[in-house]
């Protein structure tokens, strides 16, 4: 069976093909994405109205482009898949409505998928997939998660951020260094040159005993170190200020993923989300994993990011597990607020190996 994904949650345009395998999971044929980085940049962040607009242009010929590339026509897609939410609201509704267009001139099904199951299941899309149950640590740009997960559709929170996301402290820290839109990439290129002890900074509820993050006091830490060093700040104490900021967030992310590990008595880690690109974070969790007998999956780091691939596969994964439900009488929503653990639960047996 092949599923074709769309993503248009935020300010990447992703659309992929992926086909179920009766022999493991599905593989991708092809996927193209545009990112709006450039059209956002000059306003310091994603600019929602534009963000829809761009998504509305780019999203057939992306779609085009994926079909030629697999060698595939649309009426061999046995499913539509797209991101449901959570997003932003203008932006959802271009994957949403091409999606469900779609699906309904082919008379095939259409599935709203959550954006962060897709990222928690992208590893499938890796070398080596891993097995059931896992803990899987969710850091993006709006979301630091914990998630305790026992198969697919079945997903426990055990902790989350209470104010900031991780990737949202990457990119406030980046904006006070006077680093440009997204900062977390730029900020960790800067760190690579910076000395990781220079700025005593906090890692909040490191340790707290439960498995809560935060990382407001962390932006206001950094703030505070900036305006000290002044507008003149020199380039080594920029490089020492971003690289004690990622080793802040790292200590902390990483602490809490081996934390939840020991208390689920799980082996098996899986990051995903765009922070899980972090070099300096995959170092340190394959270490500390390793120290405790665990293992750590992530998704090949292109697709680490928001992108079509994830959206396709998490459909394809569904089907395959019976759980693919679509939309098929032509009506869609989007949400975009929509907890994890809100999607319904699912009568399954796990499949641990
Ligand atoms: O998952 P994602 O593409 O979008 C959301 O669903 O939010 O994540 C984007 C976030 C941004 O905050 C970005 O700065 C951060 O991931 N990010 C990184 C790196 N690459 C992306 N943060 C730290 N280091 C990176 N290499
Ligand atoms: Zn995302």
């Amino acid at each position: 069976m092949k599923v074709l994904g769309f993503e248009s949650s935020c300010d990447e345009t992703g659309v992929a093909l992926v086909e179920t395998r009766p022999d493991g999971p599905p593989r991708l044929l092809a996927e193209a994405l545009h990112s709006q980085v450039a059209l956002h940049a000059a306003y310091g962040g994603v600019v929602p109205e534009l963000a829809s607009r761009d998504h509305i242009r780019r999203v057939l010929p992306l779609a085009r482009q994926v079909l030629a590339d697999a060698g595939c026509t649309l009426v061999e897609v046995d499913l539509v898949a797209y991101t449901r939410g959570p997003g932003l609201a203008g932006a959802l509704l271009v994957g949403a409505g091409v999606a469900v267009a779609l699906a309904a001139a082919l008379g095939k099904p259409a599935l709203g998928v959550h954006h962060l199951e897709g990222h928690l299941l992208s590893p499938f899309l890796g070398d080596e997939a891993p097995a059931f149950p896992f803990v899987a640590l969710l850091v993006s740009g709006g979301h630091t998660q914990l998630m305790q997960v026992e198969g697919v559709g079945r997903y426990v929170l055990l902790g989350e951020t209470i104010d900031d996301a991780a990737g949202e402290a990457f990119d406030k820290s980046a904006k006070l260094l006077g680093l440009g839109y997204p900062g977390g990439p730029a900020l960790a290129r800067l760190a690579d040159f910076g000395d990781p002890a220079a700025y005593a900074l906090p890692r909040p509820l490191l340790h707290s005993a439960n498995l809560d993050f935060s990382f407001a006091g962390l932006k206001t830490a950094v703030m505070t170190q900036a305006r000290k060093l002044g507008p003149n700040i020199c380039e080594q104490s920029r490089a020492d200020l971003a690289a004690s900021t990622q080793a802040a967030i790292v200590d902390v992310l990483v602490a809490k993923s081996l934390r939840a590990l020991e208390a689920s008595g799980h082996r098996r880690l899986v990051v995903a989300g765009g922070v899980g690109a972090n070099l300096r974070l995959r170092e340190q969790l394959d270490a500390g994993a390793a120290r405790i007998g665990a293992r750590v999956f992530y998704p090949p780091l292109a697709l680490c990011t928001d992108n079509g691939a994830m959206i396709a596969l998490a459909a394809a994964l569904r089907l395959q597990h019976g759980l693919a439900d679509g939309q098929c009488d032509g009506a869609f929503d989007v949400k975009p607020r929509w907890p994890l653990d809100e999607i319904a639960p699912i009568p399954q047996e796990t499949t641990d190996a």
